[in-house]
Order: structure tokens, then C-alpha cells, then sequence
């Protein structure tokens, strides 16, 4: 059998990637088009985020997202995902109640939508002992410590932590008990690069950082903050690839000058009779 040269990333390729010093590149995506576009790139892991809350469906935190609306999202992801490994973002309340309702929800995002695995924010003790249970469940679990955004209400605000040394050992810690309870990988979201350097070093699964510095084993943003696609704030860690924003505003002003001024469709963007059949049409009005 001829040997596939774009074969789909899994789970063991991405701890193969560590293990070859080769970075693991992830982006999240919420709908068909974007993620085809970041598939065919060659993006490894596509993140159903539940940053979706904040970028595309307009709440101003993560809290309000449902399980229904994240399943949504992730059928169009893993439809349009050819290659990339791809991770449903479990929301808050999904995997608090009970062993029974976690892993309900869970199973959600691998039988119903398609996805390779879960993502659970923190790593308290209860927060192990779930994710232990989804994994014996067969549902490979990605752990997400340093700034969690559910625990935006805790927090206050979003922002960095682990600056200082008591901190920075609680998430080293959680990082080290997350790889003991079974995760393929950690988000290390929001953490200074010493930190991050640390538990790479020291974990045997792969990091994925999103501002937490270049020596994590990959990388992840969020799209729409990549693409510059709402133009709001974006913290620090955030570069810009793209306009978008600018792009879409200045192609829409055109279109509405062009449609205000009878500019828009023109004779190449307007479909014609046969001349024969055109005319035939104007005489029938003419006898009526
Ligand atoms: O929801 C999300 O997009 C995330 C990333 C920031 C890692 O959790």
C-alpha cells in the first residue's frame, strides 16, 4: 500500500512531534470555511474554543456557552478537518455536577460531533478525578492550566499568572498532576516563559502555550485575535497576521457606496435572456 504523505495527526503523533523537538502548531476554529482554510495550511490541532462565546457569539466572557452551542460549532470543524487532530473545549458547568454528567457531555463532543478528545480547564483535585474517569471512558483529555477564563468571576480580570514563585510552583504542580491523571497535552495559557520552560522540561506529554512564551512544545491563539478579525483589545501575547477587520469594513463601504449609487450589479455581475427571448418578453408587454 502506498504510504499516505499527508497522513492525519493523532494523539501519539503529537507526543512523537515532542519527542522530535518538532513545534505542534493549533489554532482554535468554529465553523467549515475558516477550519478548511487552517487544515489545508497544515495547522495540527484545531481547538473548538470556548473563547467561541466571546469571538463569535458576542458574550462578554466564556461563562454563558452551552454544551448545544459548542457541539454546533465543532460538526462544521471536524467536517471541514482533513488532517488536523480536532478538540471540542468542554464549557463551564459541562464537567461540575457529577462522574455521570461529565462524562455525558463529554461523549457529546466524540460521538455526536466528531472530535478526537476533550479540553478541561484546572487541575483541583476534583478536576483530576474527572478527568481520570473521561480517560478510562476512552475519551483522551488535553488539560489547560495558568489563566483559566472559567475562572474569570475568581479572577476579577484576565491576567498573567505565576509571576511570582509561590504561584509559579502551584501551576508547575497542577501541569505535573494533570500529566499523572492521563492528559495527551496542556494549554499553559497566560504564564511567564520561565514557567512554561519549566514544565515543558519537565512534562513527557506535549505543552501548547498561548502567551506563555516560545518554549513550550507548541503553540495556539485564537483566530480571530491571529486574524485581527473584531479589532478590539487583545493582550500582549496576541500578533496580528492579518487586517481582516479593515479588510471586511473597507470591502462592505464599497459595497454599500456601489449599491447606493446604482453602480452594483452591473451587466458582468446580472444574468441575460437570449437576445430572441429578451425580445419576445419586451413585445408581450407592449400587446399586454
Ligand atoms: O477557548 C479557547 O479558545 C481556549 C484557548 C485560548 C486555548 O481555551
Amino acid at each position: 500500500m502506498a504510504e499516505d504523505k499527508n497522513p492525519r495527526v493523532t494523539i501519539p503523533s503529537l507526543r512523537a512531534k515532542k519527542e522530535a523537538g518538532e513545534k505542534i502548531t493549533a489554532l482554535t476554529a468554529y465553523d467549515f470555511p475558516v477550519a478548511r482554510i487552517l487544515d489545508e495550511a497544515g495547522i495540527d490541532l484545531l481547538l473548538v474554543g470556548d473563547s467561541l462565546g466571546m469571538v463569535v457569539l458576542g458574550y462578554e466572557t466564556t461563562i454563558p456557552v452551552t454544551m448545544d452551542e459548542m457541539i454546533h460549532h465543532t460538526k462544521p470543524v471536524v467536517r471541514a478537518a482533513r488532517r488536523a487532530l480536532v478538540i471540542g473545549d468542554m464549557p463551564y458547568f459541562s464537567f461540575h455536577l457529577s462522574e455521570e454528567a461529565t462524562l455525558a457531555n463529554a461523549a457529546r463532543f466524540i460521538k455526536e460531533a466528531g472530535a478526537q478528545g476533550v479540553k478541561v480547564e484546572g487541575a483541583s483535585p476534583r478536576r483530576l478525578a474527572m478527568i481520570e474517569r473521561l480517560i478510562e471512558a476512552e475519551i483522551p483529555v488535553m488539560g489547560h492550566v495558568g489563566l483559566t477564563p472559567q475562572s474569570i468571576h475568581h479572577l476579577g480580570r484576565f491576567k498573567v499568572r505565576g509571576t511570582a514563585f509561590s504561584e509559579a510552583k502551584a501551576i508547575i504542580r497542577e501541569a505535573a498532576a494533570l500529566e499523572k491523571a492521563g492528559v495527551f497535552a496542556v494549554i499553559l495559557e497566560s504564564i511567564p516563559q520561565e514557567v512554561a520552560r519549566e514544565i515543558t522540561e519537565r512534562l513527557s506529554v506535549p505543552t501548547i502555550g498561548i502567551g506563555a512564551g516560545p518554549w513550550c512544545d507548541g503553540q495556539i491563539l485564537v483566530f480571530h485575535d491571529m486574524v485581527g478579525f473584531d479589532g478590539g483589545y487583545l493582550p500582549k501575547f496576541v500578533k496580528k497576521y492579518a487586517d481582516l477587520k479593515t479588510l471586511i469594513s473597507t470591502a462592505t463601504g464599497a459595497y454599500r457606496d456601489e449599491v447606493r449609487a446604482g453602480a452594483f450589479p452591473d451587466v458582468e455581475h446580472s444574468y441575460h435572456m437570449k437576445p430572441a427571448e429578451a425580445r419576445k418578453l419586451r413585445a408581450s408587454r407592449r400587446g399586454r
